[in-house]
């Protein structure tokens, strides 16, 4: 039987070229008036595009304060720093300026202004926020999906800890979507974008529903898309359609679109991948493309409609005599995608190699984490942890 759903996607998306220079006339829209203006590392600077964005704001005589630094895997500690401006400064929105790490920190700050006490609270799970301050995006990286998503994902320096906390309070009033900005992206980077593009849409593939056809054609079309255009960027990373495509697809795959129906999806890879983030601070879409085989191969038993309609319908598998056959071909031909734009299919070629300590520690932490049961096609427990990290090495 089909299941009830909620789909709740209120972030307005303004998507093509030059669209950053309506960052102003946005933020006024959402009534802001004092505006924390909050960045990465090099890129955003480098390129130009913070100078355009502040011209935006001038232009519309909107005020601001500014706070770079924010790393892949954001750091609880700048958050801290953030929250503490925006009180000092009296700041009532703010705008993220670059990919899903920047766009994190800028919610994890949202939560800890409008909330008392400490923010990390959320992320551990002991309670609720009740607000969050209101936040605009201008993405420079498609990927994450956070520019329409309600999660929001933290990593605590002091142990190593890369917990998320979902909840629709966040999800961004806008997101300017300009393609071009993501050309000047290392090709690692676009290629590890389009893995976590992908994935965000087989967590809530892979299941143990009655899916919706509708929602299952959708995702196979976004599937297939993604897969497309990432081939067509690692030779081409100016191609404008190439990155038009992606970007939108990556908004997609984690606004609800794809999930609807799904009762939530799998999300095991994820889960087994913020640990990876926390321990050795590997890319996200990397480290998801690292585990997926292993993941599969462990899991498949659980779901073999599933895994035998995406062999099909999105690899283009032609199926073997049994599906078991089916199965392994497409998770082979997964993996060979994985390697055709230079992502990892272990963790060997991910760049590290965890001891059994580590694995155990990951394993655990994970564990806690979820609760005792991580994913629904099959709930696992640490020590499958255990074996699929073991398998991916
Ligand atoms: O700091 P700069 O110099 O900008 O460099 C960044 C960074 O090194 C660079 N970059 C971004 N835009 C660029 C650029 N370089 C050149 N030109 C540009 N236009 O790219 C690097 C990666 O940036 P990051 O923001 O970390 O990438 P991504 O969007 O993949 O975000 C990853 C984070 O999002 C979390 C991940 O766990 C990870 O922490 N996720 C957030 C989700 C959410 N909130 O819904 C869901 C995801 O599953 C994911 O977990
Ligand atoms: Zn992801």
């Amino acid at each position: 039987m089909y299941q009830n759903f909620e789909y709740y996607t209120p972030t307005k998306v303004i998507f093509g070229k030059g669209t950053e220079v309506q960052a102003g006339k946005l933020v006024k829209e959402q009534k802001g008036r004092k505006v924390l203006i909050h960045y990465g590392g090099k890129s955003a600077v480098a390129s130009g595009l913070i100078d355009r964005i502040l011209k935006s704001l001038e232009s519309e005589g909107i005020s601001y304060v500014m706070l770079g630094g924010v790393v892949p895997n954001p750091r609880l500690s700048l958050v801290y720093e953030g929250i503490k401006l925006c009180k000092e400064e009296g700041v009532d929105f703010i705008l993220a300026v670059g990919g899903g790490s920047v766009i994190d920190s800028a919610k994890a700050i949202g939560y800890g202004v409008v909330n008392e006490g400490d923010v990390w609270d959320f992320f551990e799970g002991r309670r609720e926020a009740s607000a969050c301050l209101p936040l605009g995006v201008v993405l420079t990286i498609a990927a994450a999906g956070s520019e329409m998503s309600n999660g929001c994902v933290i990593t605590n320096e002091k142990g190593g800890l890369k917990r998320a906390y979902d909840t629709d309070l966040c999800r961004p009033r806008f997101a300017v979507m300009n393609p071009e900005l993501t050309m000047t992206l290392p090709s690692y980077q676009t290629a590890s974008g389009a893995a976590d593009i992908l994935m965000h849409t087989m967590e809530r593939y892979f299941n143990q529903s009655d899916n919706m056809n509708i929602t299952d054609s959708l995702s196979e079309a976004l599937m297939r898309n993604v897969m497309k255009y990432a081939r067509i960027l690692v030779d081409d990373p100016k191609n404008y359609e190439a990155r038009a495509e992606i970007m939108w697809a990556g908004s997609l795959s984690h606004n609800g679109l794809t999930g609807c129906g799904t009762g939530g999806g799998d999300w095991a890879s994820h889960n087994l991948e913020h640990e990876l983030g926390g321990m050795f601070d590997v890319a996200h879409g990397a480290g998801l493309a690292a585990l997926w085989g292993s993941w599969a191969r462990y899991v498949n038993h659980a779901a073999k409609d599933r895994f035998v309609r995406f062999a099909i319908n999105v690899l283009g598998v032609v199926p073997g005599t049994t599906e078991e056959k089916t199965i392994e071909k497409g998770i082979r031909v997964m993996e060979d995608f994985y390697r055709s734009i230079h992502m990892p299919t272990s963790l060997g070629e991910l760049g590290i190699s965890p001891t059994d300590e580590e694995i155990e520690q990951m394993a655990a932490s994970c564990e806690q984490a979820t609760g005792g049961a991580n994913g629904c096609v099959i709930p696992l427990k640490k020590e499958d942890m255990v074996q699929i990290y073991k398998m991916a090495r």
